[in-house]
C-alpha cells in the first residue's frame, strides 16, 4: 500500500500548484481554494479539523495525536440519473484515509506496543481495538482484575495485562534503572520505587526489548510521559536531541501549495529552543519520518524570517548554521535554507528570492526555528488553513515512544499505536 499514492488520491481535487497569474510576493493569492466548489469525495472524516477549541485544552502539556473530530454525517448515496426506479442507490467508493493506511502498514509489522495507563478507559478501549483490528500486539499496564471490573463491556481477549508492582520483572528492571541513573544520584531504593511507576516500567520494558514501542500520556503530563524516555531510552545514535513532528493533511478541497496532499512540520511540540546542531538533527529526523511514516519524498525547508541572507540576526545565523550542518551530515537530502515561509512554499516568490534552490517553492517538510514558531505555525495551518494535524509525534528516540494529548479519544490512541509501530 502506498501512502503517498493514497494521499494524492485524497487530494485529487487539489488545484495544480500553478502560479497565480501575475502574482507579486507582497500580494498573496488565498492559500486554499473555496471548499464548496471542489469537494466531491466523502473524505470529510479524514481531513476534518476541529472548529472549536477542545474543552480542556492545557497548552503547556498538550501533545501527541490531536483529538480527531467526530466524522461528519455521511450524505446519502446519490442515485445516478439513468438508474431504474427502485434500484439500490450506488454506494460511493469508501476512500481510504491516511490513518487507515498507517494502520494497515502497522498491521503488517505485528509489533508489540506497551500502553502504560490501564487506569484510563480510553486506553483500555484502544488496547482492545488494536488487538481486534490486528494493528499491534498490546501490553497494557495495570491491575488485571481492576481493569476488567472497570471496563466490563470491553473484550480484552488477546491483550496482555501486566501489573508493574507485582511483575516478576520488577527486580531486573529496578536494577537496570539503578545502573542507568546511579551516576545522576539515584539510589537502589529510589530505583525500585520508580520502576513501579507505570511509565518508567514501560520505558524499561522498551529498553530491554520486551516491547517494541511505548504510548502514554492520556492522563499524564507531557513532561512526566517523556522524562522516563529521555532518561532511559535516550536518543538514537548520532541524534543530539529528541524532537517532534506533525503530519499536516491538506483539506479535502486541496491546497495549491501542497503538492503531495500532506506536509510535515517540526518541531511543534517538544524542544522550546534549538542549537544549530539540534535543529540540523531535527531536520534530518523529520525527513526520515516524512519518508517512513508519510511516504513522502522529502524536500526540506529550514524556515526563518530571512531568505538566503536577506536579513542579519543571531536567530538567522542559527538557522544558516543548522542548514550547513544538516547538509554536511546528510548530503543526500533535498534540503535548503534559510527560507522564509513564502519562499519555501510559493513558486513565484521562490523564483524571486531563491532561484537556485531545489527546495524553494516546493517544500513539503517545514523545519521551524523553535517551538514558539512551530507550535503557532501548525495551529495557524490547522485553524485557518483547514489542515488536519496529526501529532506531535516524537522522533529521535533510540526506540519509539509517543506522548498522547490528555484530551485524546480512544481512536487517537489507536492511531498513535499504529504510528509507534511504524517507527519500531
Ligand atoms: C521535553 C521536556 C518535557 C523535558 O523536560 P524535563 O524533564 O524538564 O527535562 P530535563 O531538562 O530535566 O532533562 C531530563 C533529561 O532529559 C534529557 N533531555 C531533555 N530534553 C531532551 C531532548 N529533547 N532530547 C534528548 N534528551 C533530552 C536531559 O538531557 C536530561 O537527561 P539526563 O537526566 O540524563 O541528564 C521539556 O523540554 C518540555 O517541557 N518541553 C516542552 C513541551 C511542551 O510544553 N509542549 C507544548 C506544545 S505541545
Amino acid at each position: 500500500m502506498n501512502l503517498k499514492k493514497t494521499i494524492k488520491y485524497l487530494g485529487k481535487d487539489v488545484k495544480p500548484a500553478e502560479e497565480p497569474a501575475a502574482e507579486a510576493p507582497a500580494a498573496e493569492a488565498p492559500v486554499s481554494e473555496p471548499v464548496a466548489e471542489t469537494v466531491e469525495t466523502p473524505v470529510a472524516e479524514t481531513v476534518e479539523t476541529p472548529v472549536e477549541a477542545p474543552a480542556e485544552e492545557a497548552p503547556a502539556e498538550e501533545s501527541a495525536v490531536e483529538p480527531a473530530e467526530a466524522p461528519a454525517e455521511e450524505a446519502p448515496a446519490e442515485q445516478p440519473a439513468d438508474a431504474p426506479e427502485g434500484a439500490p442507490a450506488e454506494e460511493p467508493a469508501k476512500t481510504e484515509t491516511i490513518v487507515d493506511v498507517i494502520k494497515a502498514k502497522a498491521a503488517e509489522r505485528n509489533k508489540k506496543i506497551v500502553l502504560c495507563e490501564g487506569e484510563d478507559p480510553r486506553v483500555v478501549q484502544a488496547a482492545a481495538a488494536c488487538v481486534k483490528e490486528g494493528i499491534a500486539r498490546i501490553v497494557l499496564l495495570g491491575n488485571a482484575e481492576q481493569i476488567k471490573a472497570d471496563n466490563p463491556d470491553v473484550d480484552l481477549d488477546g491483550v496482555e495485562i501486566v501489573e508493574p508492582a507485582s511483575s516478576p520483572m520488577l527486580n531486573a528492571y529496578a536494577a537496570l534503572l539503578y545502573e542507568l541513573r546511579k551516576a545522576k544520584g539515584m539510589t537502589e531504593e529510589q530505583a525500585r520505587a520508580q520502576a513501579k511507576d507505570a511509565t518508567f516500567f514501560g520505558a524499561l520494558m522498551l529498553k530491554v526489548g520486551d516491547v517494541d514501542g511505548l504510548v502514554s500520556g492520556a492522563c499524564h503530563s507531557t513532561a512526566n510521559t517523556l522524562r522516563p524516555g529521555l532518561q532511559i531510552i535516550k536518543t538514537a545514535p548520532g541524534v543530539s536531541a529528541v524532537s517532534s513532528f506533525n503530519l499536516m493533511v491538506a483539506p479535502a478541497c486541496g491546497n495549491q501549495y501542497c503538492e503531495d496532499g500532506m506536509l510535515v512540520f517540526a518541531d511543534c511540540g517538544l524542544n522550546p529552543t534549538y542549537t544549530a546542531e539540534g535543529l540540523a538533527d531535527c531536520a534530518i529526523a523529520t525527513a526520515k519520518s516524512a519518508r517512513e511514516i508519510a511516504g513522502l519524498e522529502p524536500r526540506v525547508a529550514m524556515l526563518s524570517f530571512s531568505t538566503m541572507g536577506s536579513a542579519k540576526h543571531d536567530l538567522v545565523t542559527n538557522v544558516q548554521e543548522a542548514t550547513r550542518i544538516a547538509k554536511e551530515k546528510a548530503p543526500e537530502l533535498t534540503l535548503d535554507g534559510e527560507l522564509q515561509f513564502d519562499a519555501a512554499m510559493v513558486p513565484s516568490v521562490a523564483a524571486l528570492k531563491a532561484p537556485e534552490s531545489k527546495v524553494a517553492g516546493h517544500a513539503n517538510v517545514l523545519i521551524f526555528p523553535d517551538l514558539q514558531s512551530g507550535n503557532i505555525g501548525y495551529k495557524i495551518a490547522e485553524r485557518l488553513g483547514g489542515f488536519q494535524a496529526i501529532g506531535p509525534i516524537c522522533q529521535g528516540f533510540a526506540k519509539p515512544l509517543n506522548d498522547l494529548s490528555r484530551g485524546c479519544k480512544a481512536e487517537d490512541i489507536v492511531c498513535a499505536v499504529a504510528i509507534t509501530a511504524l517507527q519500531a
